[in-house]
């Protein structure tokens, strides 16, 4: 089998998670705010038209752009239905916002989202006296008719970003405190982001408090590197054979880089350069190197850290030395697929062996060429996972959609082959 070396440095596009707060943020904003190297993906675009379709004054997005908010009240009852397509950090975020304005909002998506729970966002929601409105199953089309909200104190069952940030705008466009509680701590980019604009948010362990005072002040962004689309090159990388691969600016925030330990944990080399302070996120540079991979287990308070990296762990586990076990991820089952079960049928289907596990699921290293046809079910991050495999000298795996990583990774396929053929 011919050796695959590794070498050159890509910057990949901006983070999304940041991207959609930045938007968010700069429409709620008072005055100007410029909003550079925003992630161009399908999900970040449902954002910028849900928000416009409540009023705010967004340009169209570009590498480069200002936003002039007009305040936290500013946002004015839509015309048409929020379509928040493949996007669950629209809807869930949103809906935030949307509960704290009198006027009904109707929230849809594609066929993926329209399966994903949204009970989480409405509970806390409708506890401080917004009415809310899901199918029958729990999930959209959900309508938010807002209210005068009321202070909450809120603990979610699991970690989750997007609930704990719903709480948190609502809190903030309605001016009342809000305190959520989670079992352990999840990303953290709406308390920094909303810190950086003036706002009084102050964690403590896996509790967060916003007590509104003043405005939300305008405020500039660089929009740094995503190391969720990162995590797929790095995995490249630790799998070749040889070479290494440069991750410039890429968003270095702990809650996010699970993936890193992980990968270091089985043997990868991961070194980290040029660490700076980037509008209250630590930024750097990422440097991964192949070595000999050896099974971990993964689970408990490290899950959130690592939650959308867990597919690509997964099948970067079928080609290490031994078993790699993840528990303490059911959440995985209502990402925009059921993620265990896509993973494990997907690694079955192309010859490596795996099984699923309530929580999480168990991978059998091998070094033995992987070889089939992998079903994504319209998920950007099994497309990508299963690309990474795919793009390994000897093995042949035809991915079935390979555009649905146009959700968060627009060029994934040209970053990738980038990196073997510098
Ligand atoms: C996100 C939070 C996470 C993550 C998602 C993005 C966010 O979801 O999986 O891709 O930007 O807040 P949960 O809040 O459901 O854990």
């Amino acid at each position: 089998m011919a050796a695959l070396t590794v070498s050159g440095s890509v910057r990949v596009p901006g983070d999304k998670s940041i991207s959609h707060r930045a938007l968010i943020l700069a429409a709620l904003a008072a005055g100007k705010s410029r909003v550079r190297g925003i992630l161009h993906a399908a999900d970040v675009r449902s954002t910028s038209g849900v928000l416009r379709a409540l009023g705010a004054d967004l340009p169209e997005l570009s590498s480069d752009f200002g936003v002039t908010g007009r305040g936290l009240r500013s946002l004015a009852p839509p015309k048409c239905v929020l379509d928040c397509g493949n996007s669950g950090t629209t809807a869930r975020l949103v809906a935030g916002v949307a509960a704290a304005y009198p006027f009904a909002s109707r929230f849809d998506g594609d066929e993926s989202l329209s399966r994903r729970p949204m009970r989480r966002v409405a509970r806390p929601l409708a506890a401080m006296g917004a009415r809310v409105d899901l199918a029958a199953g729990g999930t959209l089309p959900m309508t938010i008719e807002g209210a005068k909200l009321a202070s909450l104190e809120w603990s979610t069952e699991s970690a989750s970003a997007q609930v704990k940030s719903a709480v948190l705008l609502a809190g903030l466009v309605a001016g009342v405190e809000v305190t959520v509680r989670e079992p352990v701590p999840s990303r953290d980019h709406t308390e920094r982001m909303l810190a950086a604009r003036g706002i009084d948010v102050r964690a403590d362990g896996a509790v967060v408090t916003l007590r509104p005072a003043g405005p939300l002040q305008a405020c500039d962004v660089a929009v740094p590197a995503d190391p969720s689309s990162a995590a797929f090159l790095a995995a490249f990388a630790a799998l070749a054979d040889g070479g290494e691969v440069e991750l410039p600016d890429l968003c270095l925030n702990p809650t996010r880089t699970g993936f890193l330990r992980a990968l270091a944990r089985m043997g990868a080399r991961v070194t980290f350069g040029d660490e700076r302070d980037q509008g209250g996120e630590v930024v750097g540079s990422l440097f991964v190197a192949p070595a000999g991979l050896r099974g971990i287990a993964v689970g408990g308070a490290e899950v959130p850290s690592l939650i959308d990296e867990l597919p690509l762990l997964a099948c970067v586990a079928s080609r290490a030395e031994g078993e790699t076990v993840i528990t303490g991820a059911a959440e995985l089952r209502v990402k925009e697929s059921d993620r265990i079960a896509a993973v494990v049928a997907n690694l079955r289907a192309v010859g490596a062996a795996a099984e699923e596990l309530p929580d999480g699921l168990r991978v059998a290293g091998g070094a033995g060429r992987l070889r089939g046809e992998v079903r994504t079910f319209g998920d950007h991050r099994i497309a990508m996972a299963f690309g990474v495999l795919g793009a390994l000298p000897g093995n042949e795996i035809r991915v079935d959609d390979r555009e649905c990583v146009g959700v968060s990774y627009p060029d994934f396929w040209l970053d990738l082959n980038r990196l073997s053929s510098a």
